[in-house]
């Protein structure tokens, strides 16, 4: 795979990259994303039914039922070459930031640690009636025991604000960042979808990658359509073992 010789010596040289990732790269895993037509979740399932708070106080076994099916296929999944190659790039890059709006957890079972998960865990619960700050969670049974209410997971659904320290972060490292990643994300999504923004108007150079195009890729530095599962890997490889290659 040939990248442009300058885009590399841009990420040789950068201070502070920012990656964002959706749903996209979890797809190799086989996980299904949202928004692919025929196979997305929200072709099959009604994200008003099963996404928002009005839905669980309607029916909570419903919504519990639906996150158990999708926790059960996160833990069957694995991360892929994806996720690893933006552990690299934590690993070699001065300063690097990964922003998911990923709930499945698989960039931490990667080994991705400077991470904010920006639309939740759905491995985590927390009390749906009271927000009970203990984690005294009877989970088995979906019940919070210092209250007695229902456990809802920890994610965001439709209509919540994001955790403001989370946003708050990402927007600050977007802003600062010499290079903007956006990976496997339609980009439709706000407030994640103007991170990218945030970083050009900080001069950061932008690279998409993703399999199809997005309302970003006419707007991107660099757009590479693609698995990210193959594109990744190979942009990493190029960026640092090659140059340690040249440097012997
Ligand atoms: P989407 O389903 O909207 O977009 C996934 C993107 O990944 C699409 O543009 C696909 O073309 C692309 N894609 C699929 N397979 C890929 C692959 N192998 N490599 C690279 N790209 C691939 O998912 P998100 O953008 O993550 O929110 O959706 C954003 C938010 O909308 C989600 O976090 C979720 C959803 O409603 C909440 O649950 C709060």
């Amino acid at each position: 795979m040939d990248f442009p010789f300058s885009l590399i010596q841009s990420l040789r040289a950068a201070q502070r990259i920012v990656a964002l990732t959706g749903a996209g790269i979890s797809a190799e895993s086989g996980l299904a994303t949202f928004r692919d037509a025929q196979t997305g979740l929200w072709s099959k399932f009604k994200p008003e039914e099963l996404a928002t708070p009005d839905a669980f106080r309607r029916n909570p076994k419903l919504v519990s039922d639906w996150y158990a099916w999708r926790r059960g296929e996160s833990l069957k999944a694995e991360p892929n070459a994806g996720h690893c190659a933006l552990v690299e790039m934590e690993k070699r890059a001065p300063q690097f930031l990964l922003v998911t709006q990923n709930v499945d957890g698989l960039h931490a079972r990667a080994g991705s640690r400077r991470l904010i998960e920006l639309h939740g865990n759905l491995h985590r619960f927390r009390c749906f009636e009271n927000n009970c700050a203990s984690d005294n969670f009877d989970v088995e049974n979906g019940r919070c025991r210092s209250c007695g209410g229902n456990l809802r997971p920890d994610i965001v659904w439709f209509g919540e604000m994001l955790p403001a320290d989370g946003l708050e972060s990402a927007v600050a490292a977007a802003e600062k960042c010499d290079v903007f990643f956006s990976i496997g994300t339609s980009s439709v999504v706000y407030p994640a979808a103007d991170l990218w923004r945030r970083a050009k108007e900080g001069d950061a150079i932008v690279i998409e990658i993703n399999k199809d195009p997005t309302p970003l890729t006419l707007l991107a530095d660099h757009s590479f359509l693609g698995k990210a599962s193959e594109i990744l890997p190979a942009l990493v490889e190029q960026i640092y073992v090659h140059q340690n290659r040249g440097a012997q």
